[in-house]
């Protein structure tokens, strides 16, 4: 499988990326789908998606801690491409305990709490929606932050058991917002008021100028540990021990 991931990665590294999805569309058809938080990067992917086929399967992890700018756009983006985005929620009895036991706003407490809420609000139901499934798609850039430096195009996701496509793995932020302006693609209007990479409410602030993409979610916390989970770097990690010397 290692093998075959590298020779992929280095077969597609000069390919166009509405090639390389409509190749990775193809190959896994019924077994393939497209994760969306619905931020600037996955709305590109969107619109190209949807260009190639407006029935392949789009998901989105409603935390239940959302901004309400979020909802407008998830019915915009539906109406613009005529495509479905399935809504997936944290499971209910989880939710209750953990909110009654350590408070409604537990993240704020500790790291442990933070992990704790991203676990029952996007993990577990990440793990619903990724099942039967072979790969799954993801709007992460490399340069977003420390933890993403050697995210790759094609890479395998140990925690879900299956293959992880990063389409937009090497594009900066600039690409990005060019592609969006020159295709009139429909984005959340916070990204207009500095919110530059947008997930629930409570853990998401305006970037000041020279800021990190990322310094806006959990900004009371360390770059290396500012991650939810759903995107685990053990690369990272391993860097980090040896620069401690472990
Ligand atoms: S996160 O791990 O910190 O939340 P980030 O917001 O940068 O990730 O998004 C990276 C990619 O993870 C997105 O492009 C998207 O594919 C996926 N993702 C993140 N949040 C969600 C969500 N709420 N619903 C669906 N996919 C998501
Ligand atoms: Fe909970 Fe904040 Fe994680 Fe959202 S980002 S799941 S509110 S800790």
């Amino acid at each position: 499988m290692t093998e075959r991931i590298a020779e992929l990665n280095k077969k597609f590294l000069q390919t166009p990326v509405e090639e390389v999805l409509k190749y990775f569309l193809t190959e896994f058809k019924g077994k393939i789908a497209f994760s969306t938080s619905l931020g600037a990067e996955d709305q590109v992917l969107t619109h190209m998606i949807a260009g190639i086929d407006t029935g392949v399967r789009i998901f989105t992890l409603d935390t239940g801690r959302m901004f309400p700018e979020l909802y407008e756009l998830i019915d915009r983006t539906c109406n613009t491409y005529k495509i479905e985005i399935s809504t997936y929620f944290p499971g209910f009895e989880q939710l209750e305990n953990m909110v009654n036991e350590k408070g409604i706003n537990l993240f704020y407490d500790s790291i442990e709490n933070r992990k704790l809420c991203c676990q029952i609000r996007k993990l577990e139901p990440l793990k619903r929606a990724l099942e039967g499934l072979d790969i799954w798609i993801c709007g992460l850039r490399s340069d977003q932050s420390v933890t993403r430096l050697n995210t790759k195009l094609l890479e395998w996701d140990e925690q879900n058991g299956l293959l992880k496509l990063n389409p937009l793995f090497n594009w900066t932020h600039d690409q990005v917002w060019e592609y969006i302006r020159t295709n009139q693609v429909p984005y959340n209007p916070l990204h207009d008021k500095g919110f530059l990479s947008i997930s629930c409410q409570p853990c998401t602030r305006e970037v000041k100028k020279g800021e990190d993409v990322r310094a806006g979610r959990w900004w009371w916390e360390q770059p290396e540990s500012k991650e939810c989970g759903l995107h685990k770097s053990p690369v990272y990690k391993n860097m980090k021990e040896e620069m401690r010397g472990e």
